[in-house]
């Protein structure tokens, strides 16, 4: 990937080195090449720059890391390394900053595998976003079999959110900002039309959103705050609880910032309801943050390998999602862009080959959904 930068750099020092030069429409050299828009056959849209992901957007392009693979030295991880350096200027811990990770018994935590992500985005200039405090997936087994009272459970719940969001608040970058810029502190607090029943509602009540959101803010008062759901788009009614929830929380003085939509898709789901979802998310006035991009191309099962048509569905269904997060969501409230994960082996929705949903193949070559992406990006539906 580096090498295809480097290559850009040579052409145009030699192209301004004497090389016979026209002017574009918009003023720029016309290198030759592909007639095709410019694309140099690498999948970006080829020319010169802006040439990765990050370089499209003024808003932060995320994608998932683990300690693990930040620090492997087998060559699919340091080709990994290249391209999230390359693509990516945020990251979100897969699995290591959850609570299941972190709280090993009563009052210890580990935050070895946070530390390390941390260190290397702030070795490599990445914003980290926390995901996620409270989670009903993400429950240690000493905690699920807890025993005590539900004072005590919430008791450890409190020191847990205070003590994790305390930690990584420590490191800062060169400018004094905290290198953990947010978190996810409650994960899908509602199932479809209610709220769900998890641990937390059973042991704290209803209100344990808006506590954990106090304890979090208690604990640093710069960190951005968000709520994160799947299915904000696709399901209205969730939407609409989801909607209510935040805007009550905001008119109680709940300290909450932003509103993390998962956007877990498939190829033709949803459709419509797209726009829609971020539209009225926007209009919470929130940040407004896509968390988890991934676009299944298999939902139904029906295909054996990823099909032409199936995968420009795909590669249109991942154009929607950055086109109307770009073109609806206003500067001042865009978070970010996170993408669920690089080459398609490592999706949790792989499905031993079976799917295909993330913007690179196997040997991290671009897919078209990729060249997709970044049409949205440069705003074209
Ligand atoms: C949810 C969580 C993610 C991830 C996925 C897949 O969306 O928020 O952290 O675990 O499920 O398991």
């Amino acid at each position: 990937m580096k090498t295809r930068k480097i290559l850009s750099i040579l052409i145009i020092a030699v192209l301004f080195m004497g090389c016979s030069s026209d002017s574009s429409s918009d003023g720029g050299i016309i290198v030759g090449g592909p007639t095709n828009g410019g694309d140099d056959g690498d999948g970006t849209g080829g020319g010169t720059t802006p040439e990765y992901l990050q370089d499209f957007t003024n808003f932060p392009m995320g994608n998932i890391v683990s300690a693990f693979k930040l620090s492997s030295t087998s060559s699919a991880n340091v080709d990994f390394r290249e391209v999230l350096l390359n693509d990516y200027n945020s990251i979100t811990a897969e699995n290591d900053m959850k609570m299941a990770n972190i709280f090993t018994s009563a009052g210890n935590y580990d935050f070895s595998d946070g530390d390390a992500i941390v260190a290397y985005a702030k070795a490599n200039g990445l914003r980290v976003h926390g995901h996620a405090l409270v989670w009903h997936s993400s429950v240690p087994g000493w905690l699920n079999s807890f025993s005590g009272t539900n004072e005590e459970f919430e008791a450890l719940i409190e020191a847990y959110v205070k003590a994790t969001v305390s930690h990584f608040a420590i490191e800062k970058d060169a400018n004094g900002n905290s290198i953990v810029a947010s978190w996810d502190v409650v994960n899908e607090y509602f199932d479809g039309g209610s709220i769900r029943s998890s641990i937390f509602q059973q042991k704290i009540g209803d209100d344990f959103i808006d506590k954990a959101f106090q304890w979090a803010r208690e604990a640093d008062t710069d960190v951005k705050l968000f709520y994160n759901d799947y299915n904000i788009a696709g399901e209205p009614n969730k939407r609409n609880l989801i909607i209510n929830k935040v805007n009550s929380m905001i008119s109680n003085s709940v300290p909450i910032d932003g509103i993390g939509m998962q956007m877990h898709l498939n190829h033709n789901w949803p459709t419509s309801d797209l726009p829609l979802a971020i539209q009225q998310i926007t209009d919470t006035s929130l940040l407004v943050h896509i968390s988890e991009l991934d676009v299944k191309a298999n939902y139904g099962n029906d295909v054996t390998e990823l099909t032409a048509t199936r995968a420009q569905e795909q590669a249109d269904q991942y154009q929607n999602a950055s086109y109307h997060y770009t073109n609806i969501v206003p500067t001042a409230q865009q978070y970010g862009i996170t993408i669920w994960g690089v080459r398609d082996q490592d999706s949790w929705l792989y499905d031993g080959g079976g799917d295909w949903p993330l913007l690179y193949n196997n040997d991290y070559s671009t897919k078209i959904a990729y060249d997709s992406f970044i049409d949205g990006l440069k705003g074209n539906p």
